[in-house]
């Protein structure tokens, strides 16, 4: 059965990848290597020994997308990971933001929609709640206006997903809501490439540990958490990817009960980011050099999933821990280095 995978030589693409072919499906990946490296590919292999097929395309490009699907009939199922995803390069080129997020989701959509059956699973993100009124977060806290145009390109994605299973009968989609995702596979084979200085916190701290960084800066002390500092659901992106796979047999077993569902994906723990640091250098055996500045404009207090649903209904749940994830980031960080 052939799955398509767009953004498969991203971080948590190429994960999934890995887990898809494990459970025995054939891949295809179209990336446009806008923000990944086609050597992706080969840690793919050394993992599964198996090479996925790959299409270097940009989604953007409308009749190359037809091309695609006609060429590829076959596709069961598709996992759409291909996005820009930094929430402040967002808020200084939105137009860039709405074109790749936005335009690419309904070409695809529209191909999908011809036919007779399709599945459909959306890389979403807990951004779309901001700062919950209740925690943890469940699939029914309100969705509220979002801080960025990334936010909100994930906000409007899952609209016109959900817009369009109304009202097309063989269509079936899942979105998934991602918490913090962080490490790396436990073969240190594939893992985060942030390009340029890392926005995220994990990649950050391993960068400077390892000495790419002189120091982590602090996002601000002052939040009324118990250590001040904001606290997130960091899950580890194996379990992740492993998450994807469920929700894609969901799918293809015609299982669910309406053709549009979202789950939460997090651990269901809330960390705060000195806790973090911790686990870094209990994990590392290093100190980690950090200093406290301000806030950072956006950052929600605290943001962390009830999973319930995704346990009952998908069946499925985190089993990795913060130190098990960062132990992964950290040996990963350490292999790409040396
Ligand atoms: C985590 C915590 C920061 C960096 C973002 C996106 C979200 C998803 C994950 C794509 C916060 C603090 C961070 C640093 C710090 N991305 N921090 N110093 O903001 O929760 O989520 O990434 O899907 O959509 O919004 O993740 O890792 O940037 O920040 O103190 O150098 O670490 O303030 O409290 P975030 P993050």
């Amino acid at each position: 059965m052939k799955i398509l995978v767009t953004g498969g030589l991203g971080f948590i693409g190429s994960h999934t990848v890995v887990e898809l072919q494990n459970e025995g499906y054939e891949v295809v990946i179209i990336d446009d290597c806008s923000n990944s490296s086609e050597d992706v590919l080969d840690g793919i292999v050394a993992i599964t020994g198996k090479k996925p097929l790959f299409e270097k395309l940009d989604l953007k490009e409308k009749d190359k997308v037809v091309d695609f699907f006609k060429r590829h009939h076959d596709i069961e199922g598709v996992i759409h990971f291909a996005a820009s995803k930094a929430v402040g390069e967002s808020v200084e080129k939105p137009l860039l933001y709405y074109e790749n997020n936005i335009g690419t989701l309904v070409y695809i959509l529209n191909e999908l929609s011809k036919k007779a059956q399709a599945n459909f699973i959306f890389s979403s993100s807990c951004t779309v709640y901001g700062q919950a009124d209740e925690l943890p977060i469940t699939e029914n806290a309100p969705v509220k206006t979002a801080e960025s145009p990334y936010g909100n390109t994930k906000q409007m994605g899952e609209e016109i997903i959900a817009d369009t299973c109304k009202v097309t009968t063989g269509l079936q989609a899942i979105s998934l809501r991602y918490f913090n995702p962080m490490g790396a596979h436990p073969s240190v084979e594939i893992g985060e490439l942030p390009k340029g200085v890392p926005q995220n916190l994990v990649p950050f701290i391993t960068q400077t540990g390892i000495g790419l960084r002189k120091e982590l800066s602090v996002f601000g002390d002052d939040y009324p958490t118990p250590d001040g500092t904001c606290i997130r659901d960091y899950i580890h992106v194996v379990d992740l990817a492993k998450a994807h796979v469920v929700a894609l047999q969901r799918l293809l077993n015609r299982a669910n009960e309406s053709n549009y569902e979202v789950y939460n994906l997090g651990t269901g723990k809330g960390s705060s980011v000195l806790e973090v640091i911790n686990s870094f250098e209990k994990v590392s055996g290093n100190k980690l050099n950090y200093k406290i500045v301000d806030r950072r404009q956006g950052d929600v207090i605290s943001a962390y999933a009830d999973t319930t649903k995704a346990n009952n209904i998908l069946g499925w749940k985190a089993k990795s821990t913060l130190d098990e994830a960062m132990k992964s980031a950290w040996d990963w960080e350490q292999k790409i280095r040396n």
